[in-house]
């Protein structure tokens, strides 16, 4: 351990929720002119959730939240922490975080948003690391959690095609003596130069909603697909790349990876760049589609809950995003 590392961090619970309705290619070959083949073949999913009209973000949070909460036997009022990464938050203000907190009645911890886009969970661990390491606080919730459905243009084949709505959840906490479970590394980047390649344009201060706004579909994500799906393929080999070397690591030291889920095809290129088999690779996408800031805990609760994933084993988390972001966390479980 580092002088500054006086404790390990150890993923003590987690929880995910999708929401009932489902979206499928065949849904969609009704809506724009697309094919269930195409999408299939190009991006690997084949369906994905659709938040119902009533439900929030949040609302899908609580969900993931409460089961991450009773799986660590951690109490909402032993909270220090909530970090909520979202790109699609209830609202710009207050925090979806501080949204979260009041219905969980998780009354004695700070609470704040992270937008880093479909690595906001990724960044949101790291973050929490560093408070539990340095013995600052004991139990922090972490969520990712995305409606971006209803920030989708259902008139673009390209991106309308790709997301889904859902939340996962993570506990984390200070690891007990007889724990051997940390967060063993993290790196983390952006390059600001290319967040024009996925965007929300009118969704801030720049360019307020607005009718001529809202008209040209400014409020909807504008994405250059195939520029994106190079810089997918080039930042999240590269954040397996120094996540084994910088530990010294041979890819049969990992156990499993589990990049972000945007499309089958940047998938398989990661793995084959990082060299990893598809066998240690864990894959969620046919049915949820891109959930940005959700789908690495939504792929980590499922694994850890269908038994893939045990204690002990050794996991590389790989993510990038909106922003450009990326980077990965390297960990124990
Ligand atoms: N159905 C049918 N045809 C389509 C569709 C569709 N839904 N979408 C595009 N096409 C057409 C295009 O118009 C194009 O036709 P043309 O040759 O006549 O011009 C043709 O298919 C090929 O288009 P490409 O853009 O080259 O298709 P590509 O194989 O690159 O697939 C895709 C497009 C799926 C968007 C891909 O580029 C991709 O996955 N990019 C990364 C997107 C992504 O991951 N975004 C989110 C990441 S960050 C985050 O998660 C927040």
């Amino acid at each position: 351990m580092t002088p500054t590392q006086l404790f390990r961090t150890r993923i003590a619970g987690i929880g995910s929720y999708l929401p009932e309705k489902t979206l499928t290619n065949k849904d969609l070959e009704k809506i724009v002119d697309t094919s269930d083949e195409w999408i299939t073949e190009r991006t690997g999913i084949r369906s994905r959730h659709v938040a119902a009209d009533d439900q929030t973000t949040s609302d899908l949070a609580y969900v993931a939240a409460t089961k991450a909460l009773e799986m660590a036997d951690v109490s909402a009022k032993d909270l220090d922490l909530i970090i909520f990464a979202t790109v699609s938050p209830d609202q710009m203000m207050p925090s979806t975080a501080c949204v979260l907190q009041e219905k969980l009645k998780a009354n004695n911890c700070m609470a704040f948003d992270l937008t880093a886009a479909c690595s906001g969970f990724i960044y949101s661990l790291a973050i929490a690391d560093q408070f539990i390491k340095t013995g600052a606080y004991k139990n922090i919730l972490l969520v990712g959690a995305e409606i971006l459905t209803r920030f989708v243009n259902y008139q673009d084949r390209q991106t309308c095609i790709l997301f889904g709505d859902g939340a996962g959840a993570v506990v984390v906490r200070r690891a007990n003596d007889n724990e051997d479970s940390m967060i063993v590394s993290h790196h983390l980047h952006a390059e600001g130069a290319y967040g024009n390649l996925l965007s929300l344009p009118s969704s801030g201060a720049a360019m307020p909603p607005s009718h001529e706004n809202i008209e040209n579909n400014k409020h909807k994500v504008e994405m250059q697909g195939r520029e994106l799906f190079k810089q997918a393929v080039r930042t999240m080999a590269g954040a397996c790349v120094e996540a084994i070397e910088s530990n010294k690591l041979h890819t049969d030291d990992i156990d499993w990876l589990i990049p972000h889920q945007a499309n089958i095809r940047i998938i398989e290129s990661v793995a084959k760049h990082a060299k990893f088999p598809m066998e240690k690779v864990i894959v969620e996408i046919e049915n949820l589609g891109n959930t940005s800031a959700a789908t690495i805990p939504i792929a980590l609760d499922r694994s850890i809950r269908n038994g893939k994933i045990k204690r002990g084993q050794n996991i590389l988390l790989a993510a990038f995003g909106g922003g450009l972001t990326s980077g990965s966390i390297y960990f124990k479980y």
